[in-house]
């Protein structure tokens, strides 16, 4: 392979109308790779910031020929030495200076670069030791958008459909069913009320979180019995966007951590939920813990904005078994080889791993490489919109041809 022979960084703009960046990098054999970064709305704490202070426009200004210079002649192929520069160009940790998305566009475009040049797909250049072959990773799809996603929807933040049918087409022709009944069942409950889709792709309607549930749930089983394929409830409580004062604030009810957790835990128990996504504070890692000791053996928990894919924070919750499963968003961290460190640790644990899409999303399809890759439990990422159906079409294409 050769080396980057140029580098150029450009505005564009997510799913949201909201600015990124797209980063391009040419290899000396005329080889391009192009990636831009997705945006999140309800991001932890614990995140690199995306962009510094001043948005894009400040990151253009600050990308000079001092940085192009460093990075040009780097030779392709070497993921773990181009990020190392990456963060080092930055120089803070949590690279506040050029922007942890600038970070995950170069990143990733030098990777495609790479593997152009290479002629190899992404999957197979990222994947993980001991990932065998290809392996599929179950749905987690959005169907219904609630808090930080929606407008006046559902507290909740996102309503899932599981889907684990061994193929991905299966797995997303039930998700998809799952997300059409829920329509419909919103459609039907208020026939003159205006229904729309929030920023996930997941339908918008003044529900509360409890009937949304129920929705939710009703759709999946009757997916079970007509299509007969596995999909279950899930939800990505993302807790912290409620949390303030050691207390858990929703309309109308005030609860304390343990109050939250025995009310989750009776929601798992209700509803059959297989999957709960950051259901208590980003820094309660007890809670976790005791969340994951009641209901880990029938349930995935996963932590999103607890971990932000830090391998660090990771450790921290592995050592206190706060949950069984580990989001993983690459602009949290900003690197592909930070990331590929944080997956690495999870799969060595035992940990089950959901690769993520973000709720400002741009129209690639590099997602489902790493969730392959990783050997991924799932994939999640919203169902409508030419933003997410781009994964999940690629996600079809990387299974095969269509039998029928
Ligand atoms: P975000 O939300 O992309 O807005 O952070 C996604 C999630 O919380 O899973
Ligand atoms: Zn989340």
């Amino acid at each position: 392979m050769t080396a980057v022979a140029e580098v150029t960084l450009r505005r564009i703009y997510d799913s949201r109308g909201q600015p990124t960046i797209e980063a391009t990098v040419a290899s000396e054999a005329g080889v391009l790779g192009r990636a831009g970064a997705p945006s999140g709305a309800s991001t932890g704490t614990h995140e690199v910031r995306a962009f510094p202070e001043g948005g894009v426009a400040e990151v253009l200004r600050r990308f000079g020929a001092r940085e192009r210079e460093k990075l040009v002649g780097v030779p392709l192929g070497a993921q773990a030495d181009w990020d190392l520069l990456l963060r080092t160009l930055d120089g803070r940790p949590d690279l506040s200076r050029l922007g942890g998305n600038t970070a995950t566009a170069l990143s990733l475009a030098y990777a495609r670069a790479g593997a152009t040049e290479s002629d190899r797909p992404l999957w197979e250049v990222w994947r993980r030791p001991g990932v065998a072959s290809k392996q599929f990773p179950n749905l987690v799809g959005n169907c219904l958008n609630g808090g930080k996603h929606a407008i006046n929807g559902p507290e909740f933040q996102e309503f899932l459909a599981i889907a684990s049918a061994e193929r991905p087409e299966d797995s997303l022709r039930a998700a998809l069913d799952v997300h059409r009944r829920v329509g419909a069942a919103l459609r039907a409950r208020s026939p003159t009320a205006a229904l729309g889709r929030g920023d996930e792709g997941g339908w918008v309607a003044a529900v509360e979180s409890r009937e949304g549930l129920e929705i939710l749930s009703r759709a999946c089983r009757e997916t079970r019995e007509e299509l007969h394929l596995p999909v279950h409830p899930g939800l990505d409580l993302a807790a912290s966007e409620f949390y303030s004062d050691g207390r858990y604030h929703y309309r109308g009810t005030t609860r304390s951590p343990e109050e939250q957790r025995r009310f989750l835990v009776d929601l798992v128990d209700e509803f059959g939920l297989t999957y709960v996504e950051d259901p208590f504070d980003q820094e309660d890692f007890e809670s976790f813990s005791r969340f994951t000791a009641e209901v880990g053996g029938r349930c995935r928990v996963v932590g999103d904005d607890l971990y932000t894919t830090r391998r660090e924070r990771l450790e921290r919750g592995i050592a206190a078994r706060a949950t069984n499963a580990i989001l993983i968003k690459v602009n949290q961290v900003g690197t592909l080889t930070d990331t590929f460190a944080t997956i690495d640790r999870a799969r060595a644990a035992g940990w089950a791993t959901v690769t993520s899409h973000r709720s400002g999303e741009v129209p690639e399809e590099w997602l489902p490489h790493l969730a392959v890759a990783s050997g991924a439990a799932g994939l999640k990422c919203g169902l409508m919109g030419g933003e997410r159906i781009a994964k999940l079409n690629e996600l079809l294409r990387l299974a095969g041809p269509t039998e029928s």
